[in-house]
This record gives C-alpha cells, structure tokens and sequence, in this order.
C-alpha cells in the first residue's frame, strides 16, 4: 500500500530517499570521540597482524561492495585482498589457510552461493567475518564475527540502502583494522572519520536535487545501450550503476574500467551510445577525462560524474554533468552511488517498468 511505501509510489523510491538515515544508523553508533568503536568483533592486534590475506565473497550489488572495499582496504591496511564472486570461489580451490580472513557480504544473509562459500572458507581454516543486514540469518548465525548494516527492511529487489550500509561499514572496519595494524597516521584516521560524519548530509543534498537526475533520465531513457566507465573506486561504483540500470529498466549496460575501453568495447561507441562517465576520484581525474574525449569523438553522449571542485573542468566535455559533494576520496563511492541508483530508478519510471518486483530476479537467490 500507499502508507508502507511511505508515500513513496515505489520502495526503491523509498528506499533511496531512507539512506541518510540508514548510513547515520549504522556508523553513528560505532563511532565515540572520534574513534571507530567495534565491540561486537572478537578478533584481536595478534590475530589481525597474523593475517596474510582478506577474502571477501558476495554475489550481485554486495559483490559489488567488495569491490570498491578491495581498493579501500588495500591502501589502508597494506594486506592483499582478493574479491571473488561467491558462485567462483566455491569451484576455484580458492587459497585459503588459518592465516586467511574471509569477509562475507550479504543483505539477507541467505544466498545460498554465498552461505556454501563461507562454509567452504571455513572449512580451509579461514576466521570468518560477515555484513549483514538481515539480523539472526543464516550467514550471521555461522560467522565468526558479524557486523550488522542497520539499513532497516529491504523490500525493492533492486537494492540500494543495504548496498550504502554495507559500504559504511568496510569504512568501519577499515579503520579499526588499520588502527589496530598501525598502517594509518592519526591525521589521516581523523581526517576520514570527521568526513564520515558529513556523509549522511551530503547524501540529503544529492536527494534534494534529484529533480536534476529525473531531467537527465528523461533525456536519456531511449538510449539502446550505456556503458559505465571509470577507474578505480569510480569503476567501483560503475559497476553498481551499470547493474542497477539494467536490472530495473532491461537496457543494455556494461561497465568498463576506462582505461580497457581502448582494448576493444570502444568499437561499439557509435552516434547516440550514452556513456556515463564517472570521475569523482580526482587523482585519476585527467585520466578519466582522456577518455571521454576518445567516446566523445566518436559520437557518443556523455553523462558525467564528478565532484564540484571538478565540475567546471568536467562540463568542457561533456553533455551534462552530475555534481556531488567534495568528500575524501575514500568515501566517494557513498555519494556517487546515489544518483547512479536515481538515474535507473528513474529511467525505468520512464519507461514503464515494474521497478520493485523486475522480472525474472528475486531479492534473495536460495538456490544455486
Ligand atoms: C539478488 C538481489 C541483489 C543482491 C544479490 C545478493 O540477486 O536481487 O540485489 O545484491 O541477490 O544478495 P545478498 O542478500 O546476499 O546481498
């Protein structure tokens, strides 16, 4: 009914609009006077230090968190993380020991893929630690520690709260962990932590200007195929863009680290081939940007993502430009999922589709 979606004319609308909200939940807590506070975890300095390797398994958008938290946890914490869907690890001999961490990220807590590959895990010896929403579910249940995203009831099968909860919390433990190993300097802990307390109000204000968003998605929800590119966590969150769009509104869509479109997908950009570049992480800005140059020349239509120190620069090229909040660059993939899932959402809108319930996909896959 009306009253359940809150007024909303579908949950996922309800759903975008209750992340603010659901990312203060699940970080305001955990953080006291400026530390990161994670008593609900057993393992120890000892324990962490003996690690030679992060494992994280998932399937679909939770997969997709794990690949921006390879990039994210790697530099804070100087350890290898490998991320692999969780239908692969379960058929790859995966090389898991007692000095291996497996980190299990699942909204429901019951894709079966992803219990098999933690149960896999464990039985090789790995310490299990799990992100779940989803509170007593199997997955939390058979973890050896659980850390649980409090985005509340996810009733869209597209997700999108769990996948923001889910991606504070890598913020989380990456802190705590890398405070623990002593891999990161008090200033720049500080420096993350205070930005991960503005996170939430600057999601408000890119929810505030989604009329901006539903305008492009009115442009654009006849393009046949749209590919996603970026680098790094930026091709992070263009995979999660990508997923989104095609999962709720049929289009094709892909996404491309930009840096590999020159390997071959460049050959199908063609006149009207909408591209949505993302570029927030400044660092590889001018690279990025590189490559839209190269699409732009060949026809295409140019949808960028950046953030506003960068979008001046950005509007020189493209046709128009998403502009969110400066953060620190960690935390990026927080504010540039928002108008990803916006723009599907309202493409989709556009073209009639049934947003919560697409066909042929469930919120939970329990079986193989
Ligand atoms: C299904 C859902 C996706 C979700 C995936 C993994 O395919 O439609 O939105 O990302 O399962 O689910 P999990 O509950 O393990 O995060």
């Amino acid at each position: 009914s009306a009253a359940e979606k809150g007024g909303y004319e579908h949950f996922m609308a309800k759903e975008i609009m209750e992340q603010p909200k659901a990312f203060r939940d699940t970080i305001f807590p955990r953080i006291q006077q400026g530390r990161v506070v994670l008593d609900d975890l057993q393992i120890g300095r000892e324990e962490l230090e003996g690690l030679d390797k992060l494992y994280i398994i998932a399937c679909g958008s939770s997969y997709h968190v794990g690949v921006a938290a390879k990039y994210t946890l790697e530099r804070l914490l100087r350890k290898p993380v490998e991320v692999t869907l969780a239908s692969e690890f379960r058929y790859c001999e995966p090389i898991v020991t007692e000095r291996t961490m497996a980190l299990v990220i699942s909204q429901s807590g019951e894709t079966i893929d992803t219990l098999a590959a933690m149960r896999e895990a464990k039985r090789l010896g790995a310490r299990v630690l799990s992100i779940v929403n989803v509170v007593g579910s199997t997955i939390a249940r058979e973890s050896d520690d659980v850390l649980y995203t409090w985005a509340g009831p996810e009733i869209a099968v597209a997700t999108t709260k769990a996948y923001s909860t889910q991606l504070a919390l890598i913020y989380l433990i990456g802190l705590y962990f890398a405070d623990l190993l002593g891999t990161i300097s008090r200033e720049e802990y500080g420096r993350i932590v205070d930005e991960l307390l503005l996170i939430p109000t600057k999601l408000e204000q890119i929810l505030e200007n989604r009329k901006d968003i539903q305008y492009f998605a009115s442009i654009y929800f006849n393009h046949p195929s749209v590919f996603f590119i970026g680098r790094n966590i930026d091709y992070a969150v263009g995979l999660e863009g990508s997923l989104k769009l095609k999962e709720i509104s049929y289009i094709h869509s892909e996404a491309y680290a930009a840096g590999e479109l020159k390997h071959g997908t460049i050959s199908l950009i063609e006149p009207g081939t909408l591209v949505v570049a993302l570029a927030g992480y400044s660092q590889l800005f001018e690279k990025t940007m590189s490559n839209v140059v190269e699409v732009k020349s060949r026809g295409a239509d140019v949808l960028g993502l950046t953030v506003a120190s960068k979008a001046e620069d950005m509007a020189k090229t493209t046709d128009h430009t998403i502009v969110i909040p400066d953060t620190h660059p960690m935390l990026l993939p927080s504010l540039e999922v928002v108008p990803m899932q916006l723009f599907a959402y309202y493409v989709a809108l556009q073209r009639g589709c049934d947003i919560d319930k697409p066909r042929n996909l469930a919120k939970s896959v329990t079986v193989e």
